[in-house]
């Protein structure tokens, strides 16, 4: 099934969480290798246990992606990942990115409007967002 005009401008935002999704990834994976210090021993779990979430998110959109009949992209999204070993500088990173997922998630809501299935899978992907920018607020 291709995609038709109507779900083009979705499979397109969905395109562009899964990038970010994926961009997710790598920028945790990144700065649980390099994280430093004490915080390492927190840090370093935390920042894992969002990779893995990432991974998770980018499989939904992706296999919702293929259900609207729409082609994944397959590679991240190119903002800079900045390499730092300052845990605080790590954190101001990834808020800024979770920030930018939830804003995408949020556009993407609305227009899932009338189709339960996907509302809902988006929903649970939104709201894990935003835990991940409360608790990383609580963190910096
Ligand atoms: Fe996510």
């Amino acid at each position: 099934m291709a995609a038709t005009p109507s779900n083009e401008k979705l499979t397109a935002q969905l395109n562009r969480a899964l990038a970010l999704e994926m961009r997710a990834e790598v920028i945790y994976a990144h700065y649980a290798a390099y994280v430093k210090g004490i915080y390492r021993l927190h840090l370093k779990p935390f920042f894992e246990g969002e990779a893995a979430e990432s991974f998770t998110h980018a499989s939904i959109v992706r296999n919702a992606i293929n259900q609207l009949g729409g082609v994944a992209v397959t590679e991240r999204d190119h903002t800079e990942i900045l390499h730092t070993t300052d845990y605080k500088i790590m954190l101001q990173e990834v808020l800024k990115t979770e920030k930018l997922a939830a804003q995408t998630y949020h556009g993407i809501l609305e227009m899932v409007d009338g189709n339960k299935e996907l509302y809902d899978l988006i929903e649970q992907i939104y709201l894990a967002e935003v835990r991940s920018i409360e608790e990383l607020t609580q963190l910096i």
